[in-house]
């Protein structure tokens, strides 16, 4: 096995299925430039063969779907049914919802259990002003969807000082109220806010959104599971939710995240944009590509960082 100095090792991999996304969201998306899919991306048939090799090199257990938005590639169908028909533990999808129930029977017949929904704001007009596209009831109503056949789903929302605060308290109870568990993902610095002053005006840290949770509930702080990168909260009687706190309880001495984008790269860390191809190994036999990919993901694991230090690369293209 494959471990580092700290004990870290992979076990999630994020599959980012594309690098197109319907949204155009303003934290990810710099001004103007709508981020299009790679000019050169993997069809759904090579994406799994690489998620079967790194399983058996990597002894990778979780997988999550990512994207861009992995719910507008065509080949989203064939990867999420060949995906649960692998030997993993768990299988995951994040999607920003609005193409939810088109897709509902391709994710009924997979067999999956649970997805993230990202949803910023309950707020059409906000929704409008965030994502810069989009349609918030039919979010909304993919949610419902997923809620009536029975999957958990989760939200994630990224609290934004100057966009979103004041929907900080009514996502909390619309997640609360259908026992939906909600995350907050601390604003992280990528792409163009590593550079503009994005970062520093939208950010909000776990404190000062403890603090606006605190005005209408109380909460404690209760156990994450055991690889969570979430610092999690109980309202008694009520529910949970969660704080992905990258700037304020930093996680990465514990990170376990392999990441393969849509072009066949992989990389080990969100904080460095290090990626090595490995597109020409999926066709190789075995006992030529395993120690090949071995060799890869030491390195890979190397480029891990001690602390999340922001980085260029953009969300939309590594899958968060
Ligand atoms: N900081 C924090 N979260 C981000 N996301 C995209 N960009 C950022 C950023 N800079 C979130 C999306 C989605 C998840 C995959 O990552 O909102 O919920």
């Amino acid at each position: 096995m494959i471990v580092d100095r700290l004990g870290r090792r992979f076990r999630n991999l994020r599959v980012s299925l594309t690098a197109a996304c319907n949204y155009a969201c303003n934290y990810c998306v710099p001004d103007g430039k709508r981020l299009m899919k790679a000019k050169y991306e993997l069809p759904a048939t090579e994406m799994l063969k690489a998620v079967t090799l790194l399983q058996q090199a990597a002894g990778i257990d979780k997988i999550r779907i990512t994207g861009g938005e992995p719910l507008v590639t065509p080949k989203f169908d064939d990867f999420l049914l060949g995906v649960m028909q692998l030997p993993l533990k768990d299988v995951s999808l994040t999607t920003n919802g609005q193409l939810l129930l088109k897709k509902q029977d391709v994710i009924k017949a997979s067999g999956i259990s649970r997805i993230n929904v990202s949803l910023d704001t309950l707020n059409p007009v906000k929704f409008k002003q965030i994502a810069r596209s989009g349609d918030l009831e039919t979010v909304l109503a993919g949610i419902d969807a997923m809620l009536d056949m029975g999957l958990r789903v989760k939200i994630n929302m990224v609290p934004l000082r100057n966009q979103n605060m004041a929907e900080v308290l009514p996502l909390l109870d619309y997640c609360l109220e259908r026992d939906i568990e909600l995350r907050f993902i601390e604003l992280m610095r990528m792409g163009h806010l590593l550079t503009g002053n994005g970062f520093q005006t939208d950010f909000l840290s776990m404190e000062g959104l403890l603090d606006i949770i605190s005005e209408k509930y109380e909460f404690a702080r209760t156990d994450a599971p055991h690889d969570s990168t979430a610092v999690r909260f109980r309202i008694p009687d009520k529910g949970v939710f969660g704080i992905i706190a990258n700037e304020s309880e930093p996680f990465c001495r514990a990170c376990t995240r392999l990441r393969l984008s849509s072009d066949g790269n992989l990389y080990g860390c969100l904080s460095n944009s290090n990626h090595r191809y490995i597109g020409d190994l999926l066709d190789l036999p075995p006992h030529v590509a395993l120690p090949r990919i071995q060799n890869i993901l030491v390195d890979a694991l190397a480029d891990k960082k001690l602390a999340f230090q922001g980085e260029v690369t953009v969300m939309k293209l590594i899958g968060g």
